[in-house]
Order: structure tokens, then sequence, then C-alpha cells
């Protein structure tokens, strides 16, 4: 079973919260428990082919965006700004490292439409943003990134946009994958995939496949995800386990709900201790770019006592030199999860 596909309950929890969250589709009633676990009680998936003006305006933008790179190395901003490819800077410590850096990845539409450009054109650019932050995640010593690449929200957008984010995100993981597995990325993906076209879940499987069990970077792409619709689901599937008796009510504790959770179905490093795994799941950091101040139904549950870090730049503009900004502010917080630091 792919990360991310849940049972026939998660189903019937998905029609429960549908009722009350806006975004989300209700699934049909199951029939039979196998064809409702298949099909997620999805609409049809978009494969629609890409087409029209806006299509070839977008198309003519990444070509653009493949000349220009802006946010790779920008001569304007001088000798001392960092690119993708910047060793770490000495004054990051690397024993205070972040082990799971979470983004949202927010302003690609408002950086295309302050600049009269197309929206494709602002995701085309933040893809060029995510190439930088994996890098320097990778060779900085961040274990863990995971970030909202399609929230279940963004199925409400325009058909084209929601063709072409998915289709972007087809196209990236077809040209990337060699690179990512060369840089000994692990990529693997979390959300309702069972709603994403055909096409695009054989691309993420392929990269699964290729890079699974490689020990640089774990990339965690939030596809069709929800953090509400997650902890739905992890109620639903923890519930049938009590109904079946193979699970207690007093068994259920934070450990539990976690390991039911779509971010436990990342964990998968042979010889890590589960425990190690749990606490890798919560990340210590969250970046939200684009001045806005919100979590947006990301990882809900495994934010509980994340450091915060919102910044006004937008996400196409966001490069190796915001991150190691972010950085620096978390290496100078205190983290006290409620206690009293010693002596205070
Ligand atoms: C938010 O900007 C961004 C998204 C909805 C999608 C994030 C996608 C990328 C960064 C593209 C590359 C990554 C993949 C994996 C395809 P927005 O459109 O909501 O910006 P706005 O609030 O200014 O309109």
């Amino acid at each position: 079973m792919a990360v991310g596909e849940v049972g026939a309950l998660a189903a019937a929890g998905r029609r429960r919260v549908a009722r009350r969250v806006p975004g989300v589709r209700a699934p049909p009633a199951a029939g039979r428990r196998g064809a409702v676990a298949a099909s997620l009680g999805a609409p049809p998936p978009r494969t629609r082919p890409f087409g029209g003006d806006a299509w070839d305006e977008a198309r003519a933008g990444a070509r653009r965006m493949e000349r220009e790179r802006p946010n790779a190395a920008r001569p304007e901003d001088g000798p001392g700004r960092l690119g993708p490819d910047s060793p770490r800077p000495a004054d990051l410590d690397p024993r205070l490292m972040p082990g799971h850096v979470a983004v949202i990845m927010d302003g690609n539409g408002r950086w295309a439409r302050g600049r009269g450009r197309g929206v494709g054109e602002g995701h085309e650019q933040g893809a060029e943003s995510l190439r930088t932050l994996v890098k320097c995640c990778n060779n900085w010593g961040v274990d863990t990134a995971t970030v909202y690449a399609f929230s279940m929200e963004n199925w409400e957008r325009p058909d084209f946009e929601v063709n072409f984010l998915l289709g972007l995100m087809e196209r990236l993981l077809g040209a990337e994958s060699a690179e990512l597995h060369a840089q000994r990325v692990c990529v693997q993906f979390v959300g309702d995939l069972g709603r994403l076209p055909s096409q695009l879940r054989a691309e993420m499987d392929r990269v699964c496949d290729l890079t699974r069990g490689n020990p640089g970077l774990r990339l965690n792409l939030a596809v069709s995800y929800g953090g509400r619709q997650d902890i739905v689901q992890a109620c639903a599937r923890i519930a049938t386990e009590v109904e079946l008796g193979t699970l207690r009510a007093s068994d259920v504790d934070e450990a539990l709900v976690s390991d039911f959770l779509l971010l436990s179905k990342t964990d998968g490093r042979e010889g890590e201790e589960h425990v190690k795994s749990r606490q890798r799941r919560e990340p210590d950091l969250l970046i939200r770019t684009s001045g806005e101040l919100r979590l947006s139904n990301f990882l809900l549950w495994e934010m509980a006592y994340t450091e915060l870090h919102f910044t006004d730049v937008m996400w196409p503009d966001f490069g190796a030199q915001e991150l190691y900004e972010a950085l620096l502010s978390y290496q100078r917080r205190q983290r006290r999860y409620g206690a009293r630091p010693p002596g205070a």
C-alpha cells in the first residue's frame, strides 16, 4: 500500500469531515470495502491534458525561468549572499541544527502577479526554490524536510491551476529524480494519494523506489494532504482496531496516535529505534513564507512544539540566504516544551 493510502474507514471519516470542512469532497458511501479502499471515494483523477493559451504562457514562462534562474545566485546581492551550493555557514552550529524542517511554500501567485506574469510562472520559480532548499538542507545537516506541495484545500483552485501544479510535480519528478538520487536524498510522499492522476502516482512510486533507503536528506512531499483529515483517518483506524479487539481503548496514547498518522509511514530506515522515529516525525522548525501567519492545516498533530519562523519573503525568492537566516533564528531560541529551565 502506497504511503498515504488509507482504508474504508478513513473514507467514512472523510464523509463526516466533508460536512464540516470546506474543500473536502465527500466520497460515496462504501459498497464493498475493497472498492472504497482502492478509490478512497475520490472524484475521477484529473487526467485531462493541459492545453490552451494559459498553458502555452506557462510553458513560455518555464523556459524563461530556465534561462533566468532568479534565485540561483544574484550578483546584485553582492558576494556575501549564499547560493544553493554554498557550504554550511560557519556560524550555524551543526550540533544545534533542526533535525526536521517543515515548510509552507507560500506566495507563488503573488510573486508572479507582482511581475505581471501568470501564476504558473510563480509555481515554476517556486520549484527552483525547492531545489535550493533540498540542496542546502542536505548539505548543511538537516535530517528531514517536509514540504507542503499541495494541500487538501488546493483541490478547490481553478482546474487549470490544479492541473498545472500536478503536471509540474510529475515533470519535476521525471527531471529531478536522478539528481536527487545522486545527492542520496530519500523522497517520500504523504497525503490522500488516491485522488491523484495515475501517471503522477506511477512517477511518485518510481521515485520512492529509486531513492528508498538513501542515507541523505529525507524529503517528504505532502501532496493532497490535510492535517485534520490525517488525524481523522488515524482515529478511524484506531477505532476499527478496538472494535476488532486487536487494540484496547487503554492502549491509546500519544505514541500510538503518532504511529497511525501518515508521517509514520516515512520512518523506514533500518536499524533505527522506533522512539527516535517518532521524535523525528515532529518538525523542530516550521518556515512559512509570504507574510501569512497561519498553519493552514499542515501537520497539526506533529507541530505541537515546533518553533515557528514566518518571513515576508515570497517563496520564489526564498533561497539559501533566507534558509540560513531561518536556521540562525532557530539556533538562538531556547526550547522549553512548557517546562522551566534549570535555575529559572
Ligand atoms: C502556494 O503559493 C504554493 C502552492 C500552492 C504550491 C507549492 C508548489 C511549489 C512550490 C511548486 C513546486 C513544487 C512541487 C512539488 C510541484 P500560492 O499559489 O498560494 O501563492 P499566493 O498565496 O501568493 O497566491
